[in-house]
């Protein structure tokens, strides 16, 4: 039942980024079978129709596609963006929403699988505008997203440069998150 772990930001130094090798470090040390994905490795244009048309699915997400067609559940951090998520990550998602022959059926990646959503943010609200938008997103192609979510603010000074997570109180916090998401996605 693996977990992937996914932030949605490719930037240097990336808050998310840091957030999610943290939870998937967690993860792994409570014997949680997790891979941790760098969007950075995949390459994709901007989804066009005309595009898709003529050239098909980009290589990587076809590769990318076969690793969320192998996994339970989807763990993902996102910048807030005014007051939504990246569009690196919707871009993505888009393109692996889209079937390789007109027979797949193309939310088998996401339908019936398992999300656990989250955000980090410099800022006070800690990102959590952009949730609800995520949440929605994923729901419409058929992912379970857990009711638990939470935003990290402040987060330049809460992940320090070695990615730890500072604050004791959002440490629990996270760590029993990602217990009940262990749970929800054992019981699919
Ligand atoms: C176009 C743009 C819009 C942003 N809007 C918000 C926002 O609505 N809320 C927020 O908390 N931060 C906002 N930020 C700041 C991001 O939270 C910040 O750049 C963050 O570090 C991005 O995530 P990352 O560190 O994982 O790359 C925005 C940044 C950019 C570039």
């Amino acid at each position: 039942m693996t977990i992937l772990f996914i932030s949605g930001s490719t930037r240097k130094g990336s808050l998310n980024t840091k957030l999610v090798k943290y939870s998937y470090n967690y993860a792994i040390d409570n014997g949680i079978e997790s891979k941790l994905i760098d969007l950075a490795d995949y390459e994709m244009p901007i989804y066009q129709g005309d595009w898709e048309n003529e050239n098909g699915l980009p290589q990587d997400i076809k590769k990318l596609k076969e690793l969320f067609f192998n996994s339970k559940g989807f763990f993902i951090s996102t910048p807030e963006y005014n007051g939504f998520f990246s569009p690196l990550l919707m871009n993505t998602i888009d393109w692996l929403s889209r079937p390789e022959t007109k027979d797949e059926d193309s939310l088998k990646a996401f339908r019936n699988k398992v999300a656990m959503i989250m955000a980090a943010s410099p800022g006070k609200l800690g990102g959590i505008r952009a949730l609800p938008h995520l949440r929605l997103f994923l729901n419409n192609i058929g992912v379970n997203v857990l009711p638990n979510e939470m935003g990290i603010p402040f987060a330049m000074k809460n992940l320090d440069d070695n990615g730890n997570l500072l604050d004791e109180s959002l440490k629990k916090m996270l760590g029993n998150h990602i217990k009940r998401f262990k749970d929800f996605v054992a019981k699919g």
